[in-house]
């Protein structure tokens, strides 16, 4: 195997950081492909906790070579800080290639996130506010500044001065707000090209070396299939195409390349923002066993701090995000969080009016209808967080696993029991 994609597949944080850490060793190449510091991938090595919004987390392999293709949006400012939090905690950070393809995001976007959120009032998409969407649609709008504009400081002047004109009319006469110097954004974002200079490149020769000597590459995901913008739950979505297609052209691999997509699935649900989530459990005993609250992993945002919407397995959504994506293998993550439960639900249908559901509908209105059917499963009662091997899970773990594989129909690849590198079981190997 060569080229794997490992993908989220519900609406991220499935703990896609924890298991590119943990195959970092094994990948010569890890790719970040897509999305922006909306991310938040937490990583627990022999190093200690560290939380990554835009970063690979094959950063902490030093032979590993990490890339941030062009298909991810970059908060200069946020990446620096993240540099040097790296940094300061010893952890080398010179082998990061950071695509000169790559857009930038600009303060603009970030006060456009805000202001049109504020805008939609009730109908707020719950975005992290840091400026992704506006940064996509000027990407496509053809209105964006790339990373390699960063270097070249004419370029940069030429590329702000059209940009701001406008990005300035909106600020002041649509939202009221001040309009930004040309001046200041100008010699700021300069200054942020001068000092990731050393990282920015052309990353096409490196990803085309590894792949003519057959290097094992790991393409890392960024949110989930259920925030794809044209297979998520539009509106609200994120502005990227999370998925293996995503994948491909993010990275800038062919699709014909890529061996085996991996569907990372937490063993239940959550979602942070609004949108339709069929499986939603309100508060009570079930959903507070699966928040956590007070342990490291408890389901609170990474990037914004926000309580996580929790609730059953949705196999109708998880087979859905599989077929969309071609996912032939399954990592399951989390399944220590289930421990104490005596009765574990899946979604294995959903019911709209006298119908049953296999698929989930397209538009909000009707998704927001459907009743999920579920099928309950016997708990195990019992710690998991130090198995190792599939077979010596408690048999009521091992059926529920199964069940999940069955229903979204692919093999089994990786099962996580705890946050730790080590706290995973290799049902099959990945490269
Ligand atoms: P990502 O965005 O997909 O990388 O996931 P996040 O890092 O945002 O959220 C996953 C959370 O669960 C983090 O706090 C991880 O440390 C934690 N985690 C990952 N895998 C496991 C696991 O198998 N068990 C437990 N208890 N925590 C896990
Ligand atoms: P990782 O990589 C969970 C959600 C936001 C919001 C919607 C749109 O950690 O899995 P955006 O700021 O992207 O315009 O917000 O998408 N969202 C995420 N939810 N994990 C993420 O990333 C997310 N990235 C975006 O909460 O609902
Ligand atoms: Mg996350």
């Amino acid at each position: 195997m060569s080229v794997v994609a490992l993908i989220g597949a519900q609406w991220g944080d499935e703990g896609k950081g924890h298991l590119v850490d943990l195959l970092a060793s094994k990948a010569r190449l890890v790719v970040r492909y897509g999305g922006g510091n909306n991310a938040g991938h937490t990583v627990v090595n022999h190093l200690g906790t560290f939380k990554l919004h835009l970063i690979p987390s094959g950063i902490f392999d030093p032979s590993t070579v990490n890339v941030i293709g062009s298909g991810v949006v970059i908060s200069p400012e946020g990446l620096l800080q993240e540099l040097d939090d790296l940094k300061s905690r010893g952890i080398n950070t010179s082998k990061l290639f950071i695509s000169e393809r790559a857009h930038v995001i600009m303060p603009y976007h970030i006060m456009f996130d805000r202001f049109q959120e504020d805008a939609r009032g009730d109908d707020k998409i719950g975005t992290t506010g840091r400026g992704i969407g506006p940064a996509y649609a000027d990407k496509m709008n053809r209105s964006g500044i790339r990373m390699a504009d960063l270097l070249h400081e004419e370029t940069l002047l030429n590329r702000l001065r059209s940009v701001l004109e406008e990005k300035n009319r909106l600020l002041t006469k649509l939202y009221g707000a001040k309009p930004l110097s040309l001046h200041d954004t100008y010699l700021r974002y300069l200054d942020f090209g001068h000092k990731l200079a050393d990282h920015i490149t052309d990353t096409h020769p490196i990803i085309m070396r590894a792949l003519e000597k057959d290097m094992p590459i790991l393409l890392e995901g960024a949110q989930g299939c259920l925030l794809d913008v044209d297979y998520g739950t539009y509106p609200y979505v994120t502005s990227s195409p999370p998925g293996a297609a995503g994948a491909c052209q993010g990275a800038g691999i062919g699709p014909t390349r890529v061996d085996s997509v991996i569907g990372v699935y937490k063993a239940y649900t959550t979602r942070v923002g609004q949108g339709p989530f069929p499986t939603e459990l309100a508060d009570g005993p079930d959903a507070d066993a699966l928040r956590q609250i007070g342990k490291p992993w408890a389901e609170v945002g990474t990037t914004t701090g926000r309580l996580r919407r929790v609730g059953w397995f949705d196999a109708v959504m998880a087979r859905y995000a599989a077929q969309v994506n071609g996912i032939d293998t399954l990592a399951i993550t989390k399944l220590d969080v289930l421990d104490e439960l005596a009765n574990i639900k899946i979604c294995v249908g959903y019911k709209l009016h006298d119908a049953t559901l296999e698929y989930p509908p397209a538009t909000t209105a009707v998704l927001d209808q459907v009743e999920p059917v579920y099928e309950e499963m016997p708990g195990w009662m019992s710690p998991t967080s130090d198995v190792r091997r599939f077979q010596d899970l408690p048999e009521a773990a091992q059926a529920y696993v199964a069940r999940i594989c069955q229903l979204v129909g692919a093999r089994l690849g990786i099962i996580s029991v705890g946050p730790d590198r080590e706290q995973t079981i290799i049902a099959s190997e990945v490269f």
